[in-house]
């Protein structure tokens, strides 16, 4: 067997742990192994795979990123392709994939990425790639598993963050409203929020009303606690607003969310007299070390991979079902992003701690 692995769409700590786990089980099984680097562009014009030895995933497993390169921007089904008069338009590369795939004579792809990446697998798939596909986002939200890895790390990062602001904002009693990542769900804001001790919590879930949120303060005002620890997701809005865009896709990429946290603080400013600041952790929760947890999830994942691999579960990506790995399809979790569930336990025991979560 000659496997190939791609990683792509935004990183996430312990990338490399699942590399590791793809190239040593499969070594151990006598097959070969191949990196494609910069996501599926690594199978497009020079091809740009390396072969991968025991060597090459040696002391990775506690490094962030992914050494095989990702990007966000490599959807071979819309490929950006400048023209001559400098404009961007999107063409369909796909039959180079195939192609490549065939000439380089793989048996198989472990595409490991968030929805964009395992949606373009599926595509794939569909048009005769023998693909396995890994689930991977800090924001949590592929549906199909119980958890992907980087989330616990990102969690743990704006947790530590969250701590840490609160003696300065207890010092100058002032609201600090922080952002987070968290496209489309709340995961991370609201474990770090739970964990990290907020007093506001606002994901794209719950449309929020603003005078809730000044409320919530000026309660705690009332009761001699002069500052508040607000965390909103990139995603979160108010219930009459839309979504905060701070940059409109480009050809082949998609819109950068971004901004809602100047909004809401100014908004707190205004309304409630309080000296308030504003920061956005974005990228952070990205990076550093993964966790001891999402080491071993991206180990399990990469090594459940190859065993779908071996078992031709094609089409299919791995999931944790607790305290099972299993293979779910990839046509069930397509376009069905996981969301915090309003009546989960973690929503409830926020408003149960008196918590604002914005409604
Ligand atoms: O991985 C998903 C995510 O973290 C989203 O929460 C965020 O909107 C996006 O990545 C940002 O990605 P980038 O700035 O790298 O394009």
């Amino acid at each position: 067997m000659r496997v190939a692995i791609s990683t792509g769409g935004g990183d996430a700590p312990a990338l490399n742990a699942v590399i590791r786990a793809i190239v040593l089980s499969s070594l151990q099984r006598g097959w070969e192994v191949f990196g494609i680097k910069r996501g599926f562009g690594g199978l497009l014009g020079e091809p740009n795979i390396v072969s991968m030895d025991r060597q090459s995933v040696r002391g990775i497993v506690h490094m962030g990123g992914t050494i095989l390169g990702t990007t966000n921007r490599g959807n071979p089904f819309h490929w950006p392709q400048r023209q001559s008069d400098g404009q961007w338009i999107e063409v369909d590369r796909s039959t180079e994939i195939l192609e490549a795939f065939k000439q380089l004579a793989l048996d198989a792809l472990i595409a490991v990425g968030g929805d964009g990446t395992l949606h373009i697998a599926y595509d794939l798939w569909k048009r005769g790639l023998p693909v396995v596909g890994v689930p991977k986002t800090i924001d949590r939200d592929v549906a199909g598993t119980v958890i992907t890895f980087g989330f616990d790390t990102a969690v743990n990062t704006a947790a530590d963050a969250l701590e840490k602001l609160h003696s300065t904002a207890e010092s100058h009693e002032r609201v600090m409203v922080v952002e987070v990542m968290g496209r489309y769900a709340g995961w991370i804001a609201l474990s770090s929020g739970l964990s990290g001790g907020a007093d506001v919590i606002l994901m794209p879930e719950i449309p929020f009303d603003l005078e809730k949120v000044y409320k919530a303060i000026r309660r705690r005002e009332a009761s001699g606690r002069r500052f508040s620890i607000v965390v909103v997701a990139e995603g979160a809005h108010p219930k009459d607003g839309a979504i905060t865009v701070k940059a409109q896709g480009t050809a082949g990429g998609v819109e950068r969310l971004g901004g809602v946290v100047d909004l809401v603080a100014k908004a707190i400013a205004e309304n409630t007299g309080k000296e308030t600041r504003a920061l956005t952790l974005g990228h952070l929760l990205r990076g550093g070390s993964p966790s001891a947890f999402d080491r071993l999830l991206g180990l399990r994942f990469g090594a459940a991979a190859v065993r779908a691999v071996a078992e031709e579960k094609f089409g299919h990506m791995v999931a944790l079902m607790s305290p099972n790995m299993v293979t779910v399809p990839l046509e069930a979790v397509m376009g069905k992003p996981n969301r915090v569930p309003l009546d989960s336990d973690s929503v409830m025991a926020a408003r149960e701690m008196g918590i604002c979560l914005g409604d």
